[in-house]
């Protein structure tokens, strides 16, 4: 059984595309003390990302890296592993990045990238999960957050909440309330990390009781 990451207040290094709501949902966490750690850095790929100017709003160092830049995709994420390194960054946590990682980071940062997934894993990975849970018809649906591993939304299961559909539900409604899962489950699952109750034994995560 490997123990992820000892306890401690972490420096969090989020990767971001787009509107930075799951961004916004930790930082407000932090404020609220419910979440020991700092959100040290935020990086996007997108110049356009709201969530560049809501950090830098909240006076958080906000860096847009131009992935079309880079010669090939390891020099552009060798790019992001520089700054994480820079800012001593303990854990990296997606938040709507909107790419598959590399090796770049995943290796030096093994077990210690996390992201979110607005589906019930191993349900509906990819794009537009919520689509894909409308359009099966699924009862149930919900977030994921897990580690990052090389595949598309495969690594192991920290935690999920669980939706249910509503008669009538299109994917405004459906997505919103997965959204507001996500707002929770988020930092609870980095809370885990940082009390160092997150163990990984195989392919399944086993959170230590407090
Ligand atoms: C969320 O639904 C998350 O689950 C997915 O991308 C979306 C990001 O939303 N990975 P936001 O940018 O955090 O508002």
């Amino acid at each position: 059984m490997i123990k992820i990451i000892e306890a401690k207040a972490l420096e969090l290094g989020i990767l971001v595309s787009g509107r930075g709501s799951n961004f916004e949902a930790l930082h407000e966490a932090i404020l609220r003390g419910d979440l020991k750690a700092n959100i040290a850095l935020l990086i996007s790929d997108n110049e356009k990302a709201l969530a560049l100017s809501k950090a830098a709003a909240k006076g958080i160092k906000a860096i847009y890296i131009n992935p079309k830049k880079y010669q090939n995709k390891t020099a552009y994420e060798e790019e992001i592993l520089a700054y994480l390194q820079s800012y001593n960054i303990d854990l990296v946590v997606l938040a709507g990045y909107m790419r598959i990682l590399g090796p770049s980071v995943l290796e030096a940062y093994p077990h210690r990238v996390l992201n979110i997934h607005p589906s019930l894993l191993p349900s509906f990975p990819g794009l537009e999960a919520q689509k894909q849970a409308l359009d099966y018809g699924v009862k149930y649906s919900g977030c994921t957050v897990h580690l990052v591993d090389e595949g598309l939304d495969s690594g192991p299961i920290i935690k999920q909440a669980v939706v249910e559909l509503r008669e009538g539900d299109d994917l405004e409604s459906l997505s919103l309330r997965i959204l507001e899962q996500e707002h929770k489950s988020y930092w609870q699952a980095i809370q885990y990390m940082a009390e160092g109750r997150v163990f990984l034994q195989g392919r399944k995560i086993i959170v230590a009781e407090k």
